[in-house]
């Protein structure tokens, strides 16, 4: 079975399943359509465009002859010129033979030549579908509710349409934006195209600003996208940001996952920007407990080097991903941030005997100290200063959704109604820092 993969790839596996577990109904709500009226209801809706969260992009890839498979069966397809899909292959998946094959060709590799992280040498990988909503994974029920897919069938039961007014932006997800100093053609790529997908968005919309709605680490890129464009750009192309199970503070189950098998973090960029983050949690707050010693997220170099990795991953942590992380800030356009609060959600990882192998003791926290399941509290209420209290941010609101899963912030009836009403404005335009709903 998929356990090969589970050792490989564990972030990619795991997080789907464990964001469910809170998760309060799988069901959707009706929407009433909007009183579009007339014979072109889509004149009344400001284009939209989605970015889901990680592993919801799927990847198809090609293999040349460059390729050193490690099997035989994984080099099947060298040399053929196919692009075969390779995430999320489930037909593959259930191979435990194709399984290894698929976690091989996943991996990416940082090059020291070229100070940037790239396939592994023969295999050629790309989104499947970019602009449209129909790339993002859908192919389980659990899979579309993460994915977005429920918010794809509220939208169009309001009268959005793929193509035409609703528009999907899939990127690498094992991808994360490095800092400016430092060379990232999969976010540089992704630059190019986001920014393509916004301008055509509107103007084939007779020139209305987009909605532009994230999910989860969808949000990482679209927040150091707009943050890195021309102000002038912002104003003029996005009428509203709409940051869905984002913070600022980064999630333990990353840690989790790298102690598990330290080797994603020289193979899998996104998580070191999915880490804890100084931004948000103080060198007195331990994100790992040990008899020996403690770590918080200011500590994250001497954790990589407990865990045995070599010198380079604390190199591309505090050069890469770290400024990223700190330079989480207000995006400068009218934003509404919507989470998940008072759900159980990891607070502390105890290897009390310093053997990151084994499995940890888990503190949690919940009722009125729990986070969304995913992203603890602290992180989802420094969003209120980090982007709230900026001065020069001129609409800021946020909503919490008390009970709300991280993934059910996307997927759940209330919380649904709630996503449709921020990006069709059926609520008061000038409601600023709603509490708790
Ligand atoms: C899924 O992967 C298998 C290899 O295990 C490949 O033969 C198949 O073509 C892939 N599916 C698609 C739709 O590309
Ligand atoms: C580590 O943190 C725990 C829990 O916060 C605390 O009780 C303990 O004293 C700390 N240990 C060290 C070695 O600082
Ligand atoms: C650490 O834990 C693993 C898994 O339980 C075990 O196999 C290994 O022997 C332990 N290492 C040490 C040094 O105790």
């Amino acid at each position: 079975m998929a356990t090969h993969l589970h050792r490989l790839l564990p972030l990619l596996l795991f997080l789907p399943s464990l964001l469910f577990r809170h998760s309060t109904s799988p069901q959707h709500t009706q929407h009433a359509a909007t009183d579009a009226g007339d014979d072109d209801p889509a004149a009344d809706l400001d284009p939209v465009v989605l970015l889901p969260g990680n592993t919801c992009s799927q990847l198809e890839a090609r293999l040349t002859d460059a390729y050193q498979p490690p099997s035989p069966q994984c080099g099947a397809e060298k040399g053929t010129g196919r692009w075969f899909l390779l995430w999320k292959n489930a037909t593959a998946m259930q191979d435990p033979g194709a399984a290894a094959c698929v976690a091989d060709q996943l991996r990416l590799v940082y090059d020291p030549a070229a100070r940037d992280f790239r396939n592994l040498p023969g295999v050629e990988t790309r989104v499947v579908g970019f602009g449209s909503t129909r790339g993002f994974l859908a192919d389980t029920p659990a899979d579309r509710d993460l994915c977005m897919g429920a918010l794809v069938d509220a939208l169009e039961r309001a009268g959005y349409r793929d193509g035409a007014t609703l528009f999907g932006a899939p990127y690498d997800f094992r991808q994360a934006p490095a800092a400016r100093s430092q060379p990232c053609r999969a976010f540089s790529r992704f630059t190019r195209q986001f920014k393509a997908l916004v301008e055509s968005a509107s103007s084939g919309n007779g020139g209305k600003p987009v909605v532009v709605v994230s999910h989860s680490q969808g949000g990482y890129f679209a927040l150091e996208f707009l943050n890195r464009s021309p102000p002038a750009w912002r104003r003029r192309y996005v009428k509203r940001y709409i940051m869905a199970s984002t913070g600022p503070g980064g999630f333990l189950l990353s840690v989790q996952t790298l102690a598990a098998d330290p080797s994603t973090a020289v193979s899998i960029p996104s998580l070191f920007m999915a880490l804890p983050s100084p931004k948000v949690f103080g060198p007195e707050t331990p994100m790992v407990v040990t008899r020996a010693r403690n770590y918080s997220a200011h500590d994250v170099p001497a954790f990589l080097a407990a865990l045995g990795l070599p010198p380079l991953a604390a190199t591309l942590y505090e050069t890469r991903a770290l400024p990223v992380k700190l330079g989480f800030r207000a995006p400068l356009v009218p934003t509404t941030c919507v989470n998940g609060v008072g759900v159980p959600t990891m607070e502390q990882l105890v290897y009390w005997d310093g053997n990151f192998s084994e499995t940890p003791g888990v503190v949690y926290s919940g009722g009125d100290d729990g986070g969304d399941g995913l992203l603890a509290l602290a992180s989802i209420l420094a969003l209120d200063t980090v982007v709230g209290d900026d001065p020069r941010q001129e609409e800021y609101k946020s909503i919490k959704l008390a009970g709300t899963s991280h993934a059910g912030v996307v997927s759940d009836g209330h919380a649904l109604e709630r996503v449709v009403g921020e990006i069709m404005r059926v609520h008061t335009e000038l409601e600023s820092q709603s509490p708790a709903a």
